[in-house]
């Protein structure tokens, strides 16, 4: 049985910039939160490094906002960066508001610093900043009336009419059926779309889902090219992405070669400390020349006690798997990390379409240009949800919402074959990560485009027959969404921060953002 639910406020999403909207919301207005997982799953609660903010008298907004434009290769929007970087220092005031205790030596702010930052200012809860923030948000939301939770619940797609969105069809995962939510205003912050890659240190929940729902309503999708890798995750053979810190680069580690031999002096004078896209290339460059399975960074040399009380997440789940970080070196390989792209949403987090908006990773607000600068993405999440609920608090709520017709299942059937859909799942990521990664060409980035179109066709004609699974769902948001990335990418005629393409080498003296619309 199909359920019709209506709320003024529908937000889709349970990470940093889901949870800071909800709290930041009138709480005259209803509000659905719903998430696809239990609602602290998402990569919000796996963040280690920290948030970064100006919060030393030795720091600066000007300071702040420049390494943010240079790390994105000069193509963020400035207003946005300034905009962000200003929110930032009452953005954490918000979350000790809400419970987060950041770390400190003695009155202050144990500030860090991470690739980009010219100056120490990476706030963060030991290597535990995600956790801390997510659950003290969430109890924050719990104690709202006007905010109804619902986990296990995915949306499927985005309820239309005239070229405005009145909410989403979504599928109750425990209970088997698809309901329809009808809301006056609209918020994707579904998180990234790193999922895409065979390799990532994102949860499962990463799938592009806000991007593809918002692709097909017709939204402007922005930049998708710059899909950024994380230099350090941890090479295991049964460690599924886990990330290593780049706060421990941060610290002093050394990036070397399985001999000891350091090499990030051969690429960047910022050594271990230049931004993510030149750390992640050096290393894929050594593992690709010598044939290496992965490359190794070194904290050993610090006081074991500090290690393990600065890093205790890192140090305990290594060493689960046999991995002393006080006394060994660790493996670790570049894998996909965080989605520079995204809807394209301007300073209120309006998308270009009407009454839906779009925060957090899967928003493209504009702050991140072709690179993200470490712990600028936490920061991103919470300030435009700010917006965002500001914005929403000042418009008129319609109370007369149009109907919808209940989703129609009378004419898909069970699929026996199963199988196929987990095949297709394995296939997009493996085309992303060989013809798509870090250093592409036309010729890998067409062969990708031709084989995605080809299992586009079949995910689509599969989605038409059979009932609707979590999986189904999923694979047809990634392979969009992965088909989004390639586009993006072929119509890119330079490298440019996180897209590298040997057949433009060079970067070109003023570029513009790559917008990718679904033709009507
Ligand atoms: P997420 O936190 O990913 O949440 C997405 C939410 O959307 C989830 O609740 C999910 O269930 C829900 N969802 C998705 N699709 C659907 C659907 N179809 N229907 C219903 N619900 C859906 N950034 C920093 O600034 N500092 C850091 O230290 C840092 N460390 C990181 C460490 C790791 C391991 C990872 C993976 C990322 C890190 N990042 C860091 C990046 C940062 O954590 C993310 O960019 C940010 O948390 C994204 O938050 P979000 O709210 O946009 O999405
Ligand atoms: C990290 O701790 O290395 C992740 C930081 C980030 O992605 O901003």
């Amino acid at each position: 049985m199909s359920k019709t639910y209506q709320f003024d406020v529908l937000i889709i999403g349970s990470g940093a910039a889901g949870l800071m909207g909800a709290i930041q919301l009138s709480e005259d207005l209803s509000i659905a939160l719903i998430a696809k997982d239990k609602l602290l799953e998402g990569s919000s609660y796996y963040a280690q490094g920290g948030i970064s903010a100006v919060l030393d008298s030795a720091d600066d907004f000007d300071s702040h906002i420049q390494d943010t434009i240079k790390t994105g290769f000069e193509l963020g929007n400035k207003q946005s960066i300034r905009f962000m970087v200003e929110q930032a220092p009452n953005a954490i005031k918000d979350l000790e508001k809400a419970g987060v205790k950041f770390s400190q030596q003695g009155k202050k702010y144990d500030l860090t610093t991470e690739g980009g930052h010219s100056a120490k200012r990476v706030a963060h809860v030991s290597d535990k900043t995600g956790q801390s923030v997510q659950t003290n948000l969430l109890a924050q939301v719990r104690q709202k009336s006007n905010i109804t939770l619902f986990e296990h619940h995915i949306a499927i797609d985005l309820l239309m009419k005239d070229k405005q969105c009145f909410g989403a069809y979504v599928y109750d995962k425990q209970n088997d059926q698809v309901s329809s939510f009808i809301s006056s205003k609209t918020i994707i912050a579904t998180g990234g779309a790193s999922k895409a890659y065979l390799y990532t240190s994102n949860p499962d929940t990463s799938t592009g889902d806000g991007i593809a729902m918002a692709y097909r309503a017709g939204c402007e999708i922005i930049n998708m090219e710059f899909a950024q890798f994380h230099p350090t995750c941890l090479f295991h053979s049964h460690a599924k992405s886990f990330l290593i810190s780049e706060t421990l680069r941060g610290e002093g580690a050394k990036l070397t070669l399985p001999n000891g031999e350091p090499f990030m002096h051969k690429y960047d004078e910022r050594e271990e400390m230049a931004p993510r896209d030149i750390v992640a290339r050096a290393i894929d460059h050594e593992m690709k020349t010598h044939g290496f399975d992965c490359v190794y960074l070194d904290l050993s040399f610090k006081d074991s006690r500090w290690i393990a009380e600065r890093f205790p997440t890192i140090t305990e789940r290594c060493l689960a798997l046999g991995i002393d970080i006080c006394n060994e070196r660790i493996p670790v390989v570049p894998a996909a990390h965080y989605t520079c792209g995204g809807v394209g949403a301007d300073i209120n987090a309006q998308s270009s379409v009407e009454n839906l908006y779009a925060i957090g990773e899967v928003a493209h607000s504009g702050v991140h240009g072709a690179n993200r600068m470490a712990s600028n993405s936490l920061l991103e999440c919470l300030v435009f949800a700010k917006a965002c609920a500001k914005h929403i608090n000042s418009e008129n709520i319609i109370d007369d919402l149009p109907s919808f017709n209940d989703w129609d299942a009378s004419r898909v059937q069970h699929s026996q074959e199963k199988v196929v859909v987990s095949h297709l799942w394995q296939e997009v990521r493996r085309i992303m990560w060989n013809f798509v990664g870090i250093v592409r060409s036309n010729r890998r980035l067409e062969t990708a485009h031709r084989r995605l179109t080809q299992i586009q066709k079949e995910v689509n004609d599969y989605y038409r027959l059979y009932i609707l699974t979590e999986d189904l769902i999923e694979l047809r948001n990634l392979v969009q969404t992965a088909q989004i990335i390639v586009e993006s990418s072929l119509s890119r005629k330079e490298s440019r921060g996180l897209h590298f393409t040997l057949d433009y080498p060079e970067q070109l003296e003023s570029a513009d953002n790559s917008v990718i619309i679904k033709t009507p």
